[in-house]
């Protein structure tokens, strides 16, 4: 059990935090062909990655499928936020498939930069980590073309067909500072290489992570709402843990160990941008059953981001004729 205390305990929470604009248009996406059009709806590979909402939609009768081949025929099929590998859409395309795509558009973005740096000849150097779903989509983009990179260790040994044709791109949940040092390195060894610093970065990412390093050195224990498969929710974790201070990655406030909360007076609360608002209250009601707490929200950016629902979600009056 969780141990009371009787001195006053400081709860951070750094905003923004939990849902982007990305993860809340695929949810909302589900939602409404649930409404719409009635269970089931198939979604490729987890909606967003957090197991809360996976778990709700399928409460509401969504069906979550690794692969195309366990879609019935004429089933009607949303691809997830982090996207999916052109090889996909013409599976689907092939089979008659009913497909949405909820594909962030930040995600989308990267794709499309990826395709012309492909088509203009350049071999792309794609800077993110082997098997996530969202490397796995972009690398689908130009597969012959593609080389992905994890580390900096990693670029000395690397074998492009021609240094004067190349682009690198990036996964959109990484470390900003993290991309900034693999970037600078793949310029050393490639001069002549285009690309933008972090820019391929989601804002929702480099907003989370900015906010926890706002507050990370008053904290005694950062605590991060997300799912073990969450990048950006990763992220913020090791943000916090490199900066010296305690940090974990929790599914729900059941996951909290009393033994971290032993002589943290001060502790900041965040969640990755797949994880709900509602765990960031539940923890914060956990911590106030154990004793008086203080909270403090602490605002490092107000984000304004929306993203337009695919043309046939949208109500009629904003449809394009
Ligand atoms: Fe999109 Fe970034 Fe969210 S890529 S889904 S806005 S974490």
């Amino acid at each position: 059990a969780l141990k009371a205390h009787d001195t006053v305990r400081r709860v951070l929470l750094p905003a923004p935090r939990s849902f982007c604009a990305g993860v809340e248009r695929a949810i909302e996406i589900v939602e409404r062909l649930l409404e719409d059009h009635g269970p089931p709806v198939y979604v490729r590979n987890q909606i967003v990655h957090n197991a809360h909402v996976v778990a709700d939609l399928e409460a509401r009768g969504a069906v979550f499928v690794g692969e195309l081949d366990e879609v019935p025929d004429d089933a009607l099929v949303v691809f997830s936020a982090h996207g999916v590998a052109p090889a996909v859409e013409r599976e689907a395309a092939a089979r008659g498939l009913d497909t949405i795509d909820a594909t962030c558009p930040l995600v989308a973005k990267v794709h499309a930069e990826a395709k012309r740096a492909a088509e203009g000849g350049d071999t792309v150097i794609l800077i993110g980590h082997e098997g996530h779903e969202e490397v796995v989509g972009t690398i689908g983009v130009a597969p012959d073309r593609t080389l992905l990179v994890e580390s900096t260790a990693e670029i000395a040994a690397l074998q492009v067909p021609d240094p004067s044709k190349l682009t690198y791109l990036s996964q959109t949940t990484l470390a900003v500072a993290e991309v900034e040092t693999i970037a600078e390195a793949l310029k050393q060894r490639f001069p002549q290489i285009k690309g933008q610093g972090a820019e391929d970065i989601c804002y929702a990412t480099s907003n989370r992570q900015a906010a926890v390093a706002a507050v990370v050195n008053e904290a005694d224990l950062v605590l991060v709402l997300g799912s073990a498969n969450s990048s950006n929710s990763n992220r913020l974790v090791e943000l916090s843990t490199s900066a010296g201070v305690a940090a974990h990655l929790i599914e729900d406030a059941e996951a909290i160990d009393p033994t971290w909360l032993e002589n943290a007076s001060t502790i900041a609360v965040t969640a990755g941008a797949s994880a709900p608002p509602r765990l960031v209250d539940e923890v914060v009601q956990a911590l106030a059953a154990l004793g008086p707490v203080e909270i403090i929200e602490r605002v490092h950016t107000r984000e304004t981001q929306e993203f337009l629902l695919p043309q046939r979600l949208r109500p009629t009056a904003q449809r394009r004729p």
